[in-house]
């Protein structure tokens, strides 16, 4: 159709992935509606802030947020669903879904009643599309609940379309995606998002056109292969300790290849974060569910592989400290699961930090942006307002989060702070030979040890 008006979108759920999401639509050019049941999220976005630390995101609202000196304007909030279904052409469901309490299994209650609240003010065709990530099955389930409570019925059609982003890169992840992935049930659908994604699509993303459930394991499966890899290589660190190798250039040397890719190799203590560990337990439970729990058991590894490595480290300190924690002063540098991020779910810097509190050492700790989420989980610990500062006194020094800042630390400065000069790099990115040279006793999980 010929000069027809630009689509109008909303966004359900303004957490990481909806804040994202909605102002990275406003940049492509749409007038974009944000929804959140918090009305407090909702007044923080208007002003232009947002409640996690993500590179360039406050820009880009404040580029967008109406009432903004010089913004675009395309970009509004509310509260209101009603607002919502009168507003839109095509509604995006970017609504959490984490790890039920007791249980591997996804917790579905935000998204079931955001397509509940939703539905029932679709008076026109919409597109509803899901980017949660959700069990295989839910988008066939969600969809029949949609045409039956909204007032357009069948005409209110929904599609998948499951979001890859990786915190810290969400903007330039959202605006240029390595691929485009929908599920969809009919043509109406698949060109309206083509629509939505016309510049991305321009600049050569990749668009794969899928059914349902193909779309929603795109996601699930994508993160298993992550988590396998991560899990792959910290296998071999433990067999490289074992045989006296040197994990970090088995890395290196399989990278070469490039079927197997140099991405996602470095060992260390492992995975963590809102996405992976939670992801891999739910797809084994859904599948479980499906009567293919075989086809899965290898993630019950991969999982154990990497709650393992949290476990040495501590076993590896204890060690280092000459078999006991007690009364020790432990240096933390990081606590967020991983750099230029302030998120600390599931991390595994905070979580050996606090295993080796509980065992009686005292420890403090500095993270460049994670220091008040950390502290809010982990009261108890000791926190430092710089690198210097947390290793003052220490007995030992554990590199727990790759931030660059780090990485850049004088040896020689932080070697004037502490009481013995003794450092384990939990993930494999200091220069074991720039730290041994000032006299570090240097240790890294995987690698010789001198
Ligand atoms: C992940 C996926 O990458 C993303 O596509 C998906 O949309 C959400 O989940 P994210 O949670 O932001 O993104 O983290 P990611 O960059 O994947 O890192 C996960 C964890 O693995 C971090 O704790 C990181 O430190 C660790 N990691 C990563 C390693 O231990 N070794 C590596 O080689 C790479």
């Amino acid at each position: 159709m010929a000069n027809k008006a630009p689509l109008r979108i909303t966004v359900i759920g303004t957490g990481y992935l909806g804040a994202t999401h909605a102002a990275a639509m406003a940049e492509l050019g749409f007038d974009v509606l944000g929804l959140d049941i918090s009305a407090e999220k909702v007044a923080l976005l208007e002003r232009g802030e947002t409640p996690m630390y993500e590179p360039g995101l406050e820009e880009l609202l404040r580029k967008h947020v109406a009432g903004h000196e010089g913004s675009s304007g395309r970009l509004r909030f509310t509260t209101s669903y009603e607002e919502v279904g009168e507003f839109g052409d095509v509604h995006f469901v970017c609504v959490n879904t984490p790890q039920k309490h007791g249980e591997y299994a996804c917790d579905m209650s935000y998204v079931d009643s955001a397509i509940d609240a939703l539905a029932v003010h679709l008076h026109r065709p919409a597109l509803v599309v899901g980017k949660s990530t959700v069990p295989v099955g839910s988008a066939a389930r969600l969809a029949a609940r949609l045409a039956e409570l909204a007032p357009v019925g069948e005409e209110a059609e929904l599609a998948w379309n499951p979001e890859f982003l990786r915190e810290g890169f969400a903007v330039q992840d959202t605006l240029h995606p390595d691929r485009i992935v929908v599920g969809v049930r009919s043509e109406r659908a698949e060109q309206q998002l083509r629509e939505v994604y016309a510049k991305p699509l321009a600049e050569g993303s990749p668009f794969v056109v899928t059914d349902f459930p193909t779309s929603e394991l795109v996601k699930t499966s994508a993160n298993s292969f992550l988590a396998t890899k991560i899990s792959f290589i910290n296998a071999m660190a433990e067999v490289c300790e074992a045989a006296d190798g040197d994990v970090a250039k088995l890395a290196e040397a399989i990278g070469y290849d490039d079927r197997i890719g140099k991405k996602f190799l470095r060992s260390g203590i492992g995975f963590g974060g809102g996405c992976l560990p939670k992801d891999i337990r739910a797809f084994m439970a859904r599948a479980g569910e499906l009567g293919a729990s075989e086809a899965l058991t290898f993630l019950r590894e991969v999982d154990s592989i990497n709650m393992r490595r949290r476990a040495h480290m501590v076993e590896l300190t204890r060690q280092a400290l000459g078999g006991t924690l007690l009364g020790t002063r432990i240096g933390v540098l990081g606590a967020t699961f991983k750099p230029d991020s302030d998120d600390v779910r599931d991390s595994p810097a905070l979580n050996v930090a606090g295993q080796l509190h509980l065992q009686g050492a005292q420890v403090t700790v500095y993270d460049p942006k994670g220091m008040e989420n950390a502290r809010a989980i982990f009261p108890t610990l000791g926190y430092a307002p710089s690198a210097v500062e947390a290793v003052r006194g220490a007995d030992v020094v554990l590199h727990l989060t790759e931030w660059r800042e780090f990485q850049q630390l004088d040896p020689a400065v932080l070697g004037e702070a502490v009481a013995v000069r003794r450092l384990l790099d939990g993930r494999n990115t200091l220069d074991p030979a720039l730290w041994r040279k000032e006299n570090w006793t240097f240790r890294a999980l995987g690698r010789p040890t001198a």
